[in-house]
């Protein structure tokens, strides 16, 4: 590609409960960033509804690239490609998002590039580095993609002079995400949907050692010939940094049971129900919480940061990581943003998180993840399909 291309991509993305589009130029800098959440939506059932989140899709992906377009200020003859999230995600969400941007690079004569969602979540934080003009970070790089579906580590690194990014899956959850393990203790103790937002904001006026969660170590067992198992840890050479987090949430079952919170939790979910304008931040919402519930909250955030943060550090050190990126939706959150930067402060080891707006799924982390895809002319060909289990790199 020559210095004269402007590098505008448009990207799209409709994995999971969010319908959004951005322009992004050359990988660093967001011309607009448009998301259209159905949170409000999913919130009434506890969870994101895949035939829901499908007709939802089909609703707002039109206004939606049309916002992003116009926020841009460009017109669709100025872009240079178009790309969009191919997995891993909800079938029929993904499909939606994938249909619209082969449409739209068949009628434009524009290339089509796809890319993987985890990938996108990585370089969000890459792309805001590049906008605030700091210096790239040291490679190889560990990311720790840690959202609602994901709880991931990857070394990441690109060969000097080649564009291509590669990626060594290190560590991964065998059961629940760190985001689903929220969103479960969150609806447990009778907190709105997502559950994240609503434990960050409890937390701090809790006890964080009333509760002393453990995690188990996490056993290896070699693959049984002919089993395939999507959730087993991830079976190659070299050391393995694994999470499980369904144990704590059964853990904190447990603890509400014995010590007779029901009560408590169901009428704080009335209060919630009955007043829909209450969010994390309100402040009456500390009023629904009784000390032994936001002890049990902090007790469940300490835990299930300490373990993030060990996982990820040991990996780091081990793997002979030179940088460190923290990206997905449960990024957002301010205790694991508080330790992990004191801890990478502590090592001597950079360490990057996205902006609040971009920790979450938004589709300029799909048009920066483009770039230097486009920079090597790694099209997608008129056949790409959804493929809801789409992995990163090599294994
Ligand atoms: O990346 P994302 O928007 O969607 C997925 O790809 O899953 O992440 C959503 C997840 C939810 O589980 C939500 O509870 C969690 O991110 N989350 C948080 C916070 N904000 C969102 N978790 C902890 N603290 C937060 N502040
Ligand atoms: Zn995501």
């Amino acid at each position: 590609m020559t210095g004269k291309t402007s590098g505008l991509i448009l990207g799209i993305e409709s994995s999971c409960d969010e319908t959004a589009a951005a322009v992004v130029r050359a990988g660093s800098e967001a011309l607009s960033n448009v998301v259209a959440s159905q949170m409000s939506l999913h919130a009434n059932y506890g969870g994101v509804v895949p035939e829901l989140a499908s007709r939802e899709h089909l609703r707002n992906i039109v206004p939606v690239v049309r916002e992003a377009m116009s926020r841009a200020n460009v017109t669709f003859a100025d872009l240079d490609a178009v790309a969009v999230t191919e997995g891993p995600g909800l079938a029929g969400a993904l499909l939606v998002g994938i249909t619209y941007a082969k449409a739209l690079t068949l009628g434009l004569d524009k290339p089509l590039i796809s890319v993987n969602h985890l990938e996108g979540h990585i370089h969000a934080v890459l792309m805001e580095t590049r906008e605030r003009s700091e210096s790239p970070l040291e490679l190889p790089l560990l990311a720790l993609v840690v959202s609602g579906g994901h709880t991931h580590l990857y070394l990441a690194t690109h060969q000097q002079g080649s564009e291509t990014w590669t990626y060594r899956n290190v560590g991964r959850t065998v059961d629940d995400a760190a985001g689903e393990a929220y969103d479960k203790v969150a609806k447990l103790l009778g907190l709105g949907y997502p559950g994240g937002p609503w434990i960050d904001a409890l937390a701090p006026h809790g006890n964080t050692r009333a509760v002393p969660f453990t995690f188990a170590e996490i056993k290896h067992r070699a693959p049984r010939p002919g089993i395939t198992n999507k959730k087993a840890p991830a079976n190659t050479e070299g050391p393995h940094f694994d999470f499980s987090f369904s144990g704590i949430k059964t853990a904190v079952l447990r603890y509400v049971e014995t010590h007779n919170m029901r009560h408590s939790i169901e009428s704080r979910r009335a209060a919630l129900a009955a007043d829909p304008t209450l969010t994390p931040k309100s402040g009456a919402v500390i009023e629904l919480c009784d000390q032994q519930t936001l002890d049990l909250i902090a007790s469940f955030q300490y835990a299930v940061v300490g373990n993030l943060q060990r996982q990820t550090f040991a990996a780091a050190e081990a793997l002979g990581a030179h940088s460190i990126v923290v990206s997905g939706g449960v990024a957002a959150n301010r205790e694991l943003r508080r330790r992990l930067q004191a801890e990478a402060d502590r090592r001597n080891l950079p360490i990057a998180f996205p902006s609040l707006a971009l920790s979450t799924d938004n589709a300029a982390m799909i048009a920066a993840a483009a770039w230097p895809k486009l920079l090597a002319q790694n099209f997608a060909s008129e056949d790409l399909g959804a493929t809801p289990q789409l992995r990163l790199g090599q294994q």
